[in-house]
């Protein structure tokens, strides 16, 4: 279509009616700063399933009111606290993976990725973490796709989908009734039971179980398909891994904050960013857009752009060294209001986990060709699953030996 029309043009999707796609990053830019009044999330999403307290659900100043509420767990000092959890959940799911043997490694980041938020969103342990870490995939899958699809509320998937729910409202029932003593605990399940608005009162638990299902909903495949995608990338770029080995052994971070930074920007797992127009005859760049029109922003398009990001089709993480992205042009977060509220969790997740698979492991380089896409729904997954071959890095050897080992290895 950008061949054919430009960088915009409008599209038939059968469940947002007619949609303007944008990919100019001036538009696009001018569109994630307009006030919610006249541009807002789009009718159709996941807040239809995740219940009314969602934060998907929400707009305007309910929306601005929950945000403010939820922002604190996610940044700064917090975090920190949660990379301990997050380096055990690797430590302990590559103890399990193959070694000289292929294998898909997105299903193990998927696992990684649940347990982390089941310990540190949910606090949950014991049989209540066994009985969501069983649930929770199978309502989050369900509930996918009732967003989308115009199904009867009484037909069969919905009464399915409410059954689910009824026993996870249950489930975190219980895990609030269970916490004694709020102030030891770090998890964001016990900080929503602690804040309060600015009128002084408190979530209510309903509230509380629709955040924490968001929380999962937009965190747990999302994450897992990035890293999977990042596994993907460095064993086609034999030179920069052995550049991140030697980094990771030394303790810094800078080049691998860079390749995530670039596997985001040229493996974006969220094609799209939606908002639907709530003014009248909103002037956008070129165009008058009506009111209730979807405007789609294209993830892919703008970071596939050439005048963007020069060579935009080339994986180079250098672009990214000692440079922060332009927030309206690296966007695989989003933008504006309603960026991703845990873009900073699941960096320094994705972080932790690859510095921990680096730190353990010799990631086999490959020549085969790159995967392709593959959508899995809410994520676009690498089609093989990000297929990985590994050995065990027994104990730290030196740069020049593991120069070997590498480009030795099958
Ligand atoms: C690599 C991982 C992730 C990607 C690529 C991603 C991407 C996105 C995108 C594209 C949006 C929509 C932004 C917009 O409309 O402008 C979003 C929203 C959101 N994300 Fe993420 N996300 C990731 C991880 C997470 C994590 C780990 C959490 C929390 C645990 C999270 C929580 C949220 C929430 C709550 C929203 C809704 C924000 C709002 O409407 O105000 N995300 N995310």
């Amino acid at each position: 279509m950008r061949e054919r029309f430009g960088d915009s043009f409008t599209i038939n999707v059968p469940t947002f009616g007619r949609a303007l796609v944008i990919s100019d990053p001036a538009e696009i830019k001018q569109l994630f700063l307009s006030g919610p009044e006249v541009a807002d999330k789009m009718d159709r999403n996941l807040g239809r399933v995740l219940g009314p307290g969602s934060i998907f659900a929400l707009v305007g100043e309910e929306h601005r009111r929950q945000r403010k509420l939820l922002t604190p767990p996610f940044h700064g000092r917090r975090l920190a606290a949660y990379e301990r959890i997050v380096e055990e959940e690797t430590e302990r799911e590559v103890a399990t993976w193959p070694h000289g043997e292929a294998f898909a490694t997105l299903p193990s980041m998927t696992r990684i990725t649940l347990n982390v938020i089941l310990r540190a969103v949910f606090g949950a342990e014991g049989a209540e973490f066994s009985e969501l870490r069983e649930l929770l995939p199978r309502l989050i899958n369900l509930g996918s796709w009732l967003a989308v699809l115009p199904l009867p509320r009484g037909g069969i998937g919905w009464r399915r989908f409410w059954a689910l729910r009824r026993s996870y409202d249950a489930i975190v029932e219980r895990l609030i009734s269970k916490i004694d003593g709020l102030d030891d605990r770090d998890d964001i399940l016990a900080m929503m039971l602690q804040s309060r608005y600015d009128d002084g009162s408190a979530m209510s638990h309903r509230d509380i179980a629709d955040q924490l299902l968001t929380l999962l909903a937009a965190g747990h495949e999302t994450t897992a398909t990035t890293l999977a995608w990042a596994v993907e990338r460095l064993r086609r770029h034999p030179s920069l891994l052995r550049e991140l080995v030697d980094e990771v052994d030394s303790g810094g971070s800078t080049l691998l904050d860079a390749t995530i930074l670039e596997v985001q920007r040229t493996r974006p797992v969220i094609d799209f960013v939606g908002r639907q127009v709530r003014a009248d005859g909103f002037r956008l760049g070129r165009w008058t857009v009506p009111k209730g029109y979807v405007v789609l922003v294209s993830i892919g398009l703008l970071h596939d752009d050439d005048s963007v990001f020069p060579n935009a089709r080339t994986f180079d993480p250098y672009r990214f060294v000692g440079v922060r992205p332009d927030l309206y042009q690296w966007i695989p977060f989003g933008g504006g209001v309603r960026r991703c509220l845990g873009a900073a969790f699941a960096t320094m997740e994705m972080n932790v986990v690859l510095r921990t698979i680096l730190r353990d492991l010799t990631l086999a380089p490959t020549g085969e060709p790159a995967e392709r896409w593959r959508s899995r729904g809410v994520a676009n997954a690498p089609a093989k699953g990000g297929r990985a071959i590994v050995h065990r890095r027994t104990a730290r050897t030196s740069s020049a030996s593991r120069r070997t080992d590498a480009s030795t290895t099958p």
